[in-house]
């Protein structure tokens, strides 16, 4: 890593970003509408062909009714026409699409509200059981989402225990063992709009998201839950470090060094005992997993290569991902073999919504990538501290001039010294909130490196949220 980078905002921490990565609403009207000249006024009879007019053998009364008839006609089909674009348009939004959050149809109908959320996947895709739970914010409050409110509700801890507790961290895609506790929390200005209690009694077999009602009052205080030890640092710096420094053992526990043959090629960090977080464009050339070898535990490349490091069984790269712009630079890889975490090997935090990564915040980068562009490498991890900046400052013509999109985050320092470089990819980009490091990025791809006005860019994991959720429940 050279020395520098940056981004954000809690634009990118609010959730339910994803609406507009749905496939616009097909809209067969413009079809109906290209094919209305076809109906309307083909007037070869009236003015306009050359012997035409009043008084012209081609201007008689019976072509005239032929006329009216024809204008009669294409009236009528334009009339027609509407209608079925008026039909189509209803049957999408009321049946189709299916009113307020009941996201599909099974056998015909709109799915049930007591199935959504229950645990079971109804629709064909599985988006009934999608984005049922939440973490929100730094003491990650469980939250749901109310369809008919439109908001995300902290969950009261009424009645709730570590069993429910573990069943809503398995919805998110947590694996059951790592689940720690749950507490409970003041629910703050997140308790505004009501709560959602258990409820007494409920069916004990319903799905959990069902047995969840609106409640205007709470007593017992909110939910809060530990689905995963994650984000704890041994030794990250809490200095100001202006260019590169070396890291030392346990700073950043979840940087792994993504190998071919013994040789470096991209960073990456621990997610899940079994899941690596890097960026897709690591394995545009390189997708089967055989060829991969992922190290971790240590700062030094070469004490860790002693080992023969964990083997890939799957490399997930983002669907979306376009190697001209880097749009949805990121990546999942699954391990053979799950690892085991130590002081120096330990998964970090995914952003939940309300993390604060906005513009003007420092934040983290690390890895094995150069230390100049077309410079040599390091054998031990850099770390860097970097500014995050918005998009507007980053897509200013002088800067990155528009290639920032909104999953992409920009960080490093204005004034140039600062930044990832070659062989950084994929590797981490971290914030600390509470007591806790949490991945805002993944790094993907710059202009030079550490040059004036060329931060780098990082994917915006906060926006692949939903992605990475649905990757791992798939597992
Ligand atoms: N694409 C590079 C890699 O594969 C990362 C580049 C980051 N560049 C930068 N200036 N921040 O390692």
């Amino acid at each position: 890593m050279h020395d520098k980078q940056t981004y954000g905002n809690s634009y990118d921490n609010t959730g339910f970003q994803h609406d507009d990565s749905k496939p616009p609403p097909y809209i067969p009207q413009q079809d109906v509408y290209t094919n209305l000249p076809n109906y309307v006024i083909t007037p070869q009879f009236v003015g306009s062909h050359p012997a035409a007019g009043p008084g012209t053998p081609y201007y008689t009364e019976q072509s005239r009714k032929k006329c009216t008839l024809k204008f009669t006609f294409a009236i009528v089909a334009f009339v027609i026409a509407v209608l079925i674009a008026i039909g189509v348009l209803v049957w999408y939004y009321v049946f189709f699409r299916c009113f307020l959050g009941r996201p599909c149809r099974v056998g015909g109908r709109c799915l049930n509200r007591a199935q959504w959320c229950d645990g079971v996947r109804d629709c064909p895709d599985g988006e009934d059981e999608r984005r049922c739970f939440r973490l929100l914010g730094i003491d990650s409050i469980l939250g749901s989402y109310e369809s008919d409110r439109s908001t995300w509700m902290p969950v009261c801890a009424d009645g709730w225990d570590d069993n429910y507790g573990r069943e809503a961290c398995a919805m998110m895609g947590f694996n059951r063992q790592d689940f720690v506790s749950y507490s409970r929390v003041s629910a703050g200005s997140l308790g505004s709009n009501g709560y959602l209690k258990l409820e007494p009694g409920s069916n004990p077999d319903s799905g959990l998201r069902s047995r969840l009602t609106h409640s205007e009052t709470c007593s017992a205080g909110v939910v809060a839950l530990t689905c995963i030890e994650c984000g704890q640092s041994l030794a990250a710096p809490n200095t100001r470090i202006v260019g590169g420094t070396e890291a030392v053992n346990g700073a950043w526990p979840w940087q792994v060094s993504l190998q071919i043959s013994g040789q470096h090629v991209c960073g990456g960090s621990i997610i899940r005992s079994s899941w690596i977080l890097s960026a897709a464009h690591c394995f545009g050339r390189n997708s089967d997993p055989a060829r991969w070898r992922v190290h971790s535990g240590d700062v030094s490349l070469f004490r860790m290569n002693f080992e023969s490091g964990s083997r890939v069984s799957k490399i997930i790269s983002h669907e979306g991902y376009n190697s001209g712009t880097n749009d949805n630079d990121i990546a999942l890889l699954k391990l053979t073999t799950p690892l085991t975490f130590t002081d120096t090997r330990k998964p970090v935090c995914l952003p939940n919504d309300g993390i604060n990564i906005s513009p003007g915040h420092r934040a983290w980068i690390s890895g094995w990538g150069s230390l100049r562009q077309s410079g040599p490498s390091p054998n031990i991890l850099n770390q860097a501290q970097v500014t995050i900046y918005s998009r507007e400052t980053c897509n200013a013509p002088a800067v990155l001039n528009g290639g920032v999109t909104r999953n992409m985050l920009c960080a490093g320092e204005l004034q140039g010294g600062v930044d990832t470089c070659q062989g950084d990819s994929g590797g981490p980009l971290v914030v600390k909130e509470g007591n806790s490091w949490w991945l805002a990025g993944d790094t993907s791809w710059g202009i030079g490196c550490a040059l004036r006005n060329k931060p780098g860019v990082y994917g915006n994991v906060t926006y692949f949220m939903d992605w990475i959720a649905e990757q791992l429940l798939n597992e």
